[in-house]
């Protein structure tokens, strides 16, 4: 199936802070905490680590921050001591002062960081989850052109496609929204429990996304076709599908510098 570009409520720059961090809060904490979704990733990450030599994970587009802490936990327990640096373009500072609180190993930057312009001064292996298909084409050819233009390495993993098993799980999303709110989001606020509980806004606004999301993950074919298109410094490219039906993105320079 090619990928549908359906507009996202989480995209957009009028979009209220309260529903893009619910949205954050809950991908991190359902597919982060909860059911470890991106737990195939780790050896492909810890590779490219081992292959460019560098000791920094830099999280791209990170949410809520719940996926880059725990992966630094999980390379601290492989022995691979590597710090990750939070970003967003749209930082949830809250959400990232959190998260250091609970692992001192994470930092984050308080500015907004755009994926697809990266300062040459924030180091480190770009790794994005969840947020690659946020991306029209172009951006996205941005995003791989601007690793290789300044000799990084990156990581993208995507969650599942439009298989029938996403359609299912779709059907769940408004449940697990409610649940997570609760779980969560303390305090709740008057705002999200009347958007969450009261008029569900907030669960039928999530869910729109989720759907729209998994229409639009580039496939490996897709991907290919996006890196056809870069140009410049000769990069390494591996597509595939994982564990879980998690497709995935990585590039890294051929020749690593001394
Ligand atoms: C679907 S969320 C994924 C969050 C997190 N990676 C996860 O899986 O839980 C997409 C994230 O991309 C961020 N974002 C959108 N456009 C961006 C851009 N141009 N540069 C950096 N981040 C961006 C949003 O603020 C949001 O946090």
């Amino acid at each position: 199936m090619t990928r549908i570009n359906l507009f996202e409520f989480g995209d957009k720059h009028w979009c209220p802070r309260i529903i893009r961090d619910t949205m954050t809060v809950y991908l991190g904490y359902l597919f982060g905490k909860k059911m470890n979704v991106y737990k195939s990733a780790i050896p492909i990450i810890k590779k490219v680590l081992q292959v460019t030599r560098k000791r920094r994970i830099l999280e791209l587009c990170a949410g809520a921050g719940f996926h880059g802490s725990r992966l630094q936990r999980e390379l601290d327990g492989m022995d691979m001591k590597v710090g990750v640096t939070l970003t967003d373009k749209y930082p949830n500072v809250a959400a990232f002062e959190r998260e250091k609180e609970i692992n001192p190993k994470v930092t984050f930057i308080r500015e907004p960081v755009d994926a697809t312009r990266v300062p040459r001064s924030i180091e480190g292996v770009r790794v994005m989850y969840g947020s690659f298909h946020h991306f029209n084409p172009e951006q996205a050819r941005k995003i791989l052109q601007d690793t290789v233009d300044k000799e990084d390495a990156i990581c993208v993993f995507e969650g599942m496609g439009p298989y029938p098993g996403a359609f299912v799980a779709m059907l769940f999303v408004p449940l697990m929204v409610i649940d997570i709110v609760r779980q969560m989001m303390h305090p709740i606020g008057c705002k999200r429990f009347i958007l969450t509980y009261i008029i569900p806004v907030l669960p039928l606004i999530v869910l729109w996304d989720a759907i729209a999301s998994m229409l639009r993950i580039y496939m490996p074919h897709e991907l290919t076709a996006l890196v056809k298109r870069i140009r410049g410094k000769s990069f390494k490219w591996e597509i595939g599908i994982g564990r879980g039906k998690m497709t995935y993105l990585v590039g890294y320079p051929r020749i690593t510098p001394k």
